[in-house]
């Protein structure tokens, strides 16, 4: 399958889109890498963003409009072995190393059931550590056993390929949007709204805000981009917005479905309001 002049595998696509530059499919991460890998063993994409599963669905509760509810966000996020999570981080991470052009850079989120492994996985292939990003979010539910801090924060891990990286950074841009001054590696940005849940609920969907930022900060007008780990496909939309390509992987069809129902609802509104979107146009890379 050929998009924007590159061929892509036709083997579980669930979406594709060659004017925008958007292919998702249904299938495991994994298995899609390697088959990517075979075509393109030098690496495609200039950018990568993965919100793994976080494996904390094992019988913990939290706090849902004022209620406690069971943290169980689905089969995917159940694992106790921490070793096993481990290696799972470390198989996705060295093939996501392996998809990334020489200057590419990926971007890792999550809560501290898993960073700490994906920082050390990251270390451990030699992975350039770039930043670390805290994403603070203004409206977390409270913590209702009264016995730890309430839970507020998400880390991002921003690295390059490796220690030869020459990694792209937009720096006025960033600055811009942060009234003038040098952005720092706080981010206080709030969970998403109802508005971009309006096809449906993903238990972890991220704010088009944070996507927004991540790919502006990095990638310039025409770059590939990747996500993994594409759930509800936040990053897709973020693409879309700001004219980059997007190809990403989920495993759950319900997700799926959720993804093709937002990405087709942004994409017509980006159409019929094509002049919203110029003003994110970076030169393409040379
Ligand atoms: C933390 S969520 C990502 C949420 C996403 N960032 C969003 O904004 O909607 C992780 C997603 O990875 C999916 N997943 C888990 N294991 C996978 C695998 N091996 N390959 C592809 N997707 C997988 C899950 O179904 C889940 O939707």
């Amino acid at each position: 399958m050929k998009i924007k002049n590159h061929i892509f595998p036709e083997n579980n696509c669930a979406y594709y889109n060659d004017e925008m530059g958007v292919l998702l499919y249904q299938t495991d991460c994994i298995d899609f890498m390697q088959s990517l890998l075979e075509m393109y063993p030098e690496g495609i994409f200039d950018m990568i963003f993965a919100d793994p599963p976080y494996f904390l669905s094992n019988g913990g509760t939290t706090c849902h409009s004022g209620k406690r509810v069971s943290v169980d966000k689905g089969d995917w996020d159940k694992c106790s072995d921490i070793q096993q999570v481990h290696d799972f981080n470390l198989k996705w991470l060295s093939l996501c190393q392996k998809l990334l052009k020489p200057d590419g850079t990926i971007w890792v989120t999550g809560t501290n059931h898993v960073i700490y492994s994906v920082g050390f996985a990251m270390q451990q292939l030699g992975m350039k550590i770039l930043n670390d990003i805290t994403w603070e979010k203004p409206n977390p539910p409270p913590n209702l056993s009264c016995r730890y801090f309430t839970h507020s924060t998400e880390t991002i891990i921003w690295a390059g390929k490796n220690e030869k990286t020459r990694h792209r950074f937009n720096y006025d841009e960033m600055k811009q949007l942060n009234h003038g001054k040098q952005m720092k590696t706080v981010w206080t940005i709030p969970a998403p709204n109802g508005n971009e849940k309006e096809f449906g609920k993903h238990p972890t969907q991220k704010p088009i805000q944070l996507l927004d930022r991540i790919v502006l900060s990095c990638t310039l007008k025409g770059d590939w981009v990747f996500d993994p780990f594409s759930g509800s496909s936040t990053t897709g939309i973020s693409c879309i917005k700001l004219n980059r390509y997007f190809v990403g992987c989920e495993i759950k069809k319900e997700f799926i479905q959720l993804s093709l129902k937002r990405l087709d609802a942004f994409i017509n509104h980006k159409k019929s309001n094509l002049d919203l979107f110029e003003g994110y146009i970076h030169e393409k890379r040379g």
